[in-house]
């Protein structure tokens, strides 16, 4: 009789995860490893980065004096120091001046893995990124690449640090040799999280509710555009597809390309890190999870999700968090299962 009440409750705890979970974890599996991989170890280009380059690169992203009146380095905006993640936590940036730009700072975690960079895709590469901000009036705001070099070229240390990451070449500091430091160090800048764990084949790195999340994330139809190692950064698409964003004055990507279909469209931004990375859009006017999930969804599938399915998608996206990343996570109510590494150690 006691087996009996045993097996009773045995069957029924067995059929409560069966109707939680439709499918098995590796099928679940299988199901994502269609659309997106685990991230890769290294980012395109690493493999030629010297120590020497990237410690120099590492030196500028956190240089102050990179900036007309040295307040302002890469770090203000994209901070990554102290684990955090690559974010400043504001919908737009003050530069160095005070003034804020029309776009919200997005992460440098993870950036050399995109197609292009900025919102709009107007930079090829890190390098050509890095080179935009200094010079920015509402930025950095040094007046010229002349004026930078010079500034850098009075300064000893980075006399012999820009010798050593350039070696043999007659004059080292150059603005061009400069970003291509900057763009090494940000190749450094890869994050892990649970979900590659789970991708790599480990059932129990994601929460039973975590898994429920991502089968809900790539059956609502996200995966049309955020897919890939990352999730997005890989493609572009226009913001309001189907419904429009109530914001319509930044133009995106037609200011780049001058081509009529590229009005209102963005780079697909990267879900890796997400929950670390508020406020949300290009606009940076979105400020909760929950909420900017519940915009796509309406924008971009033209679907009012109930509240149930955005808050089992935005625990799945919570599971994107890197590991050790520090960051302001408003919304994090969740418990991790036992057997579930945490998010953030
Ligand atoms: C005043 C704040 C500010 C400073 C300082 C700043 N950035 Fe940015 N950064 C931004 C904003 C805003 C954007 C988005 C602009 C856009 O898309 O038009 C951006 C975009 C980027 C991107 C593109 C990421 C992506 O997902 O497309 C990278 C990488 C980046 N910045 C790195 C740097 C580096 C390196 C420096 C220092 C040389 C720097 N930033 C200085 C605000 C700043
Ligand atoms: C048709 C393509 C498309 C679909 C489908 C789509 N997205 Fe997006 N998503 C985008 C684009 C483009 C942006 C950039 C928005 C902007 O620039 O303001 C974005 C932005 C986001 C952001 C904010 C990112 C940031 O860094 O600010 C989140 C979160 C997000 N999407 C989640 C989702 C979820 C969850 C779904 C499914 C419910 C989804 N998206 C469906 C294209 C798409």
């Amino acid at each position: 009789m006691k087996s009996f009440a045993r097996l009773i409750i045995l069957a029924s705890a067995s059929t409560l995860v069966a109707t939680a979970l439709a499918q098995s974890p590796s099928e679940l599996r299988a199901k994502a490893l269609e659309i997106t991989s685990p991230i890769p170890d290294r980012m395109p280009g690493a493999e030629k980065d010297s120590k020497a380059l990237v410690a120099l690169g590492k030196t500028l992203y956190f240089e102050k004096r990179l900036s007309i009146n040295n307040t302002q380095s890469c770090n203000s905006c994209h901070q990554v120091d102290g684990n955090k993640a690559g974010v400043d936590g504001e919908p737009t940036s003050p530069g160095a001046l005070g003034k804020r730009g029309g776009r919200n700072s997005p992460t440098s975690l993870n950036a050399g893995f995109h197609i292009a960079q900025f919102w709009d895709g107007r930079a090829e590469d890190l390098a050509g990124q890095a080179k935009g901000p200094i010079l920015n009036p509402i930025e950095m705001g040094m007046p010229s690449e002349a004026a930078v070099v010079e500034k850098l070229s009075a300064i000893k240390s980075y006399q012999k640090s820009f010798a050593k990451a350039f070696p043999g070449t007659p004059s080292p500091i150059t603005y061009d040799n400069l970003s291509q430091a900057i763009a090494a160090f940000e190749r450094t800048l890869v994050t892990r999280d649970r979900f590659d764990d789970f991708l790599k084949g480990k059932d129990n790195a994601l929460t039973a509710a975590e898994l429920r999340g991502l089968d809900d994330f790539l059956t609502v139809g996200c995966t049309t555009c955020h897919n890939g190692p990352l999730l997005g950064g890989n493609g572009f698409r226009k913001v309001g597809a189907i419904n429009p964003y109530s914001n319509l004055d930044d133009k995106g990507r037609i200011d780049v390309t001058k081509e009529e279909e590229d009005l209102h469209v963005f780079k697909v931004p990267s879900l890796r890190n997400i929950a670390l990375t508020a406020p949300y859009f290009h606009d940076g006017a979105c400020r909760s999870l929950t909420d900017a999930v519940s915009q796509m969804a309406w924008m971009q599938l033209g679907e009012k999700l109930p509240q149930e399915k955005v808050d089992s998608i935005v625990t799945f996206l919570r599971a994107l968090n890197g590991k050790g990343l520090k960051g302001k996570e408003a919304l994090s109510t969740q418990v991790p299962a036992a057997g579930a590494e945490p998010a953030m150690p």
